[in-house]
């Protein structure tokens, strides 16, 4: 059974759209059974979606559990609310900041409080000629702290992201091969889930599912185009 995630990004800019949005996914959703939807909406949605009987993820959250950091929100709060996963490192975090270091204490304390991380690693288009070293550090920092089968991977190149410039799939295959081999060999975990994300549409989502490790997909900017997302779901239940 493959894995779409819809990440929402900071959309959309209502409560009403929202609303449209979830319903549209549950509707979507009832007709099949051989996908596993997860959605990521901003943090003030998720009781929303979680309402509609949509498994949601956070797109981020901070490694303590309560105290003293206004604006943030800890993995304990989202415990409580019922959401099941969280998205940590997106490349869009890490562009506002964030290092390995960082990450790994949110993974580590979004696996103490019994949630799944879904952790994000890629590559820069500059760093493409030493993409394994890249994303070996970025395993490594993470799963040094806190080793865990729990953790579902994300492949996002961050090239391929919101760019329409997607991997090339067989690439995607050899780079998430890699990632399940050296999870294997450094940290003894076999079966660890990997998703790919950059550009996934519903043309080109046929081709990276029809690669046997690649495990899902995590899907920016056709998550909130109705008739791609579709599409998306359509074909990933037929894998
Ligand atoms: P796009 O699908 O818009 O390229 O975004 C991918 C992504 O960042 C998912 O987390």
């Amino acid at each position: 059974m493959k894995t779409i995630i819809a990440n929402l990004k900071m959309n959309p800019t209502s409560e009403k759209e929202a609303d449209e949005i979830f319903n549209f996914y549950q509707e979507e959703i009832q007709k099949f059974n051989r996908v596993n939807l997860i959605v990521a909406p901003p943090y003030i949605y998720l009781k929303l979606a979680k309402e509609k009987g949509l498994e949601v993820a956070a797109q981020n959250c901070f490694y303590e559990k309560s105290g003293a950091y206004t604006g943030e929100i800890s993995s304990l709060m989202l415990k409580d609310l019922g959401v099941g996963y969280v998205i940590l490192g997106h490349s869009e975090r890490r562009s506002l900041g964030e290092n390995n270091e960082l990450i790994a204490k949110k993974t580590k304390a979004v696996l103490e409080n019994k949630l799944m991380p879904i952790l994000c690693v890629g590559e820069t288009k500059e760093e493409l000629k030493i993409r394994e070293n890249i994303i070996k550090e970025q395993l490594k920092s993470v799963f040094s702290l806190a080793a865990s089968d729990r953790i579902i991977i994300a492949y996002e190149p961050r090239w391929a992201i919101g760019t329409g410039e997607f991997c090339n799939p067989q690439t995607a295959s050899e780079i998430h091969q890699f990632i399940k081999d050296f999870i294997k060999d450094e940290f003894g975990i076999n079966n660890i889930l990997v998703l790919y994300g950059g550009s996934v549409d519903g043309q080109n989502i046929e081709i990276f599912l029809n690669q046997s490790n690649i495990d899902g997909a995590l899907v920016g900017g056709a998550s909130l185009n109705k008739e791609e997302f579709a599409k998306i779901l359509e074909i990933a239940n037929s894998k």
